[in-house]
């Protein structure tokens, strides 16, 4: 199963980095697959350490694909490290072995320590759709703007039925980046 998730990592200088990530989970362990170049990757090559963040404020989902990258944060427990102030949940993971590959490398990771911060209070179809929308402007560059504006339109159902104010500015920040793409594609 894939679940989507906020991955923090540090370089060397503790300098923190936040992406989303969709991680792959069997049991206790996780495969992280950054597509390359990214900075999440560098920092596991470089301190072999991160935390998993589960997080249902879409806010930072959205926002790390929008420019807004500063969220929050708190120590991490075990490791050296960051975990988001908003996360539901997390896991401290090491990384235990590396598949290389020139676009996608997987990187095989062993849980050391999880915590619970809140409960889970269910699932909600704005959440989905957020993260869809999130996906879909990490590829608008691959996508014909028909095939954008039919995701869109059909991801704004389940939206306009059950968003609160997280969602709606959350799906507000994605719409900016759709619009201008569609701007620059037009002209
Ligand atoms: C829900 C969601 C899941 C994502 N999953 C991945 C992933 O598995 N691998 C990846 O490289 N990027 C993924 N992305 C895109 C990255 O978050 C984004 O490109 C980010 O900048 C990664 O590069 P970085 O490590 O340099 O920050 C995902 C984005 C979203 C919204």
């Amino acid at each position: 199963m894939i679940q989507e998730t906020i991955v923090t990592t540090q370089n060397g200088e503790g300098i923190t980095h936040i992406a989303p990530m969709g991680i792959h989970v069997k049991g206790d362990s996780f495969i992280i697959l950054p597509f390359r170049p990214s900075t999440t990757l560098n920092n596991f090559l470089e301190t072999k350490v991160g935390v998993i963040n589960y997080c249902d404020d879409v806010r930072v989902f959205a926002g790390c694909l929008t420019g807004r990258k500063d969220w929050p944060l708190k120590p991490a427990q075990e490791i050296s490290g960051k975990v988001l102030d908003c996360a539901l949940a997390h896991s401290e993971v090491i990384v235990a072995s590396i598949e290389e590959d020139e676009t996608r490398p997987k990187l095989f990771c062993k849980t050391l320590h999880t915590a619970n911060h809140a409960p889970f209070k269910g699932f909600n179809r704005a959440q989905f759709s957020v993260l869809e929308a999130a996906i879909l402007i990490s590829r608008l560059d691959m996508l014909p703007l028909q095939k954008i504006e039919s995701e869109i339109n059909y991801l704004r159902i389940g939206l306009g039925k059950t968003a609160g104010e997280r969602e709606l500015e959350a799906w507000a920040w994605i719409m900016e980046v759709v619009d201008n793409h569609k701007r620059n594609v037009k002209t």
